[in-house]
């Protein structure tokens, strides 16, 4: 974000407040004003606040309105505090609160105010509290909202994977261990190891939420406070589901940052190795998938390129969010108790890490739901490399009665001479201790049988295999949980937009 040139904050300002500059009231009891631009821009966090604004005017709220219930600030203080607040929730925030000549947007809202209303009831808005449970529960409430996002794009992304599996649950294709063709699978059944595993970087996100979505309100510098406040009421007017109950660890937590972002960088990871798959799929090379024109982008020189892009772009960004992760345990394993100014510097990589997950996992699912899939070269390719020699092996296990040790022996020396049939595998067998294949019933018509892929996908109906059948039941448990999913998380949107409305309609009731 640029920084906006400081005489157009000034004259936005002098609009705002009508009689020129207003200083940071948080600064200037304590410090001289003496203090170069440099310095200041190196101090503030105002910037990255962009994230909480929002959020800190319904901390603000929630924090008057129990000022005034338990008859810490008078109602007429309130009033005048209260009808700033949602004045600027409703017309949003003007940008002077976010000049960098202030520490944060907290100096600079609560500055803003002072300067609207004046001191008596400007002044009264901090009492109880400190920036330091401020900030802790503007930054719980926004991840909130966006993990709620972000879980809902996921759900998004599970179901698309799902959906574009059911059409292909006999569209057979090579599965590769280390790069090679390893056995015939279905392209179903490898979307929905996909979509199992998002579903887990799901379950991840709602284990995070947990913990992110309680309050640390009311635990002031670290040490509480000693007017009579009531935490419960602004947790609930919050939406929060409970309290961060030790106060000095209230203000010192970012567990919650850590293992949010912990949680993005593995399913950052998940949605790269699909976005590294289907870059190799649509490599020419291997032709399994086209890739719609809107993710792809050419060459400056090379007319005939198509290049996957977007996806390459994602595959990098999955790399700086382990980044953020990595920076923010950098950050928070130094720090004794409690809040240290450090911490401020944690939440632009949340904000970072946040922000490129969510375009990242949207994005991801466009690709899935516009390629297209190309079946018949999959399936040309479903036996290629010797892919079904595991189940002609299997088969003579259990139709000839083979150790199994033995029949992949005769199975690899018959691959190793490049003569995977009837008289190779014959061959094979008399030198690998005398068996005679042909006399149980081998003949060139079975072994043709045992070398078809969709065979060989057709037998492995074991939970969680690929045969039609079992991918048919892993779609439906899938698709039951997905839609278990969309229900908590409108649950919980229902329940946190409840409570939010609920807490502007009690500071708009003071004003009237
Ligand atoms: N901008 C600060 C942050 O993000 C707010 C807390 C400042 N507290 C303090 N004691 N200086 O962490």
């Amino acid at each position: 974000m640029d920084p906006v040139p400081s005489d157009t904050l000034i004259s936005l300002w002098a609009d705002v407040v009508g009689s020129g500059m207003v200083r940071d009231v948080v600064r200037n009891g304590r410090l001289s004003e003496e203090r170069d631009e440099e310095i200041a821009r190196y101090l503030s966090s105002s910037w990255a606040d962009r994230w909480i604004g929002e959020a800190d005017l319904l901390v603000d709220m929630a924090h008057v309105l129990m000022l005034q219930e338990q008859g810490i600030i008078e109602a007429s203080h309130a009033r005048a505090l209260l009808r700033e607040l949602v004045r600027l929730y409703e017309e949003g925030l003007p940008e002077a609160v976010f000049d960098p000549d202030f520490e944060d947007i907290h100096a600079g809202i609560e500055s803003y105010l002072t300067g609207m209303i004046g001191t008596e009831a400007g002044g009264r808005l901090h009492v109880g509290r400190s920036r330091n449970d401020e900030v802790a529960t503007c930054l719980r409430l926004r991840l909130r909202d966006e993990l709620l996002a972000l879980a809902d794009e996921v759900v998004g992304l599970r179901e698309a994977l799902i959906s574009t599996a059911s059409d292909h649950v006999t569209s057979v294709m090579p599965g590769f261990t280390h790069m090679q063709h390893a056995q015939p699978t279905t392209l179903a059944h490898h979307l929905l190891a996909y979509a199992a595993a998002f579903e887990r970087d799901t379950a991840r996100l709602f284990d995070a939420y947990g913990r992110v979505n309680r309050s640390p309100l009311g635990a002031a510098a670290f040490a509480s406070t000693g007017y009579p406040i009531s935490r419960e009421s602004t947790a609930v007017r919050l939406g929060f589901s409970g309290l961060l109950v030790n106060s000095m660890d209230a203000v010192s937590a970012r567990d919650f940052a850590l293992e949010t972002l912990a949680a993005l960088a593995v399913l950052m990871t998940t949605a790269s190795r699909l976005a590294e798959e289907l870059v190799i799929w649509s490599s020419p090379l291997v032709g399994f998938v086209v890739l719609d024109d809107r993710y792809c982008s050419t060459s400056s020189i090379m007319p005939q390129k198509k290049n996957p892009d977007t996806l390459e772009l994602l595959r990098a960004r999955s790399a700086s969010v382990s980044g953020e992760l990595v920076a923010a345990l950098g950050i928070v394993k130094g720090l004794p108790q409690a809040y240290n100014r450090d911490l401020q510097q944690l939440s632009p990589h949340l904000w970072r890490g946040v922000g490129e997950t969510r375009s990242s996992v949207r994005i991801l699912k466009g690709v899935v739901e516009t390629a297209r899939f190309m079946t018949e070269r999959m399936a040309a390719e479903a036996g290629g490399g010797g892919s079904t020699a595991t189940e002609l092996a299997d088969r003579l296990v259990r139709e000839f009665g083979l150790p199994f040790r033995t029949a992949h022996h005769v199975v690899a020396r018959a691959v190793r001479e490049g003569r995977l049939d009837a008289d190779g595998l014959e061959e094979a067998g008399r030198e690998t201790g005398g068996l005679s294949l042909a006399s149980r019933g081998l003949d060139q018509g079975w072994v043709e049988q045992a070398l078809d892929p969709l065979e060989s996908v057709l037998v492995r109906r074991n939970p969680g295999g690929p045969a039609p059948e079992a991918v048919e039941e892993q779609r439906d448990e899938l698709a039951s949980r997905a839609a278990r999913d969309r229900d908590f998380l409108a649950h919980e949107r229902r329940r946190v937009d409840r409570a939010i409305g609920g807490l502007i309609q009690a500071a708009r009731e003071v004003t009237e």
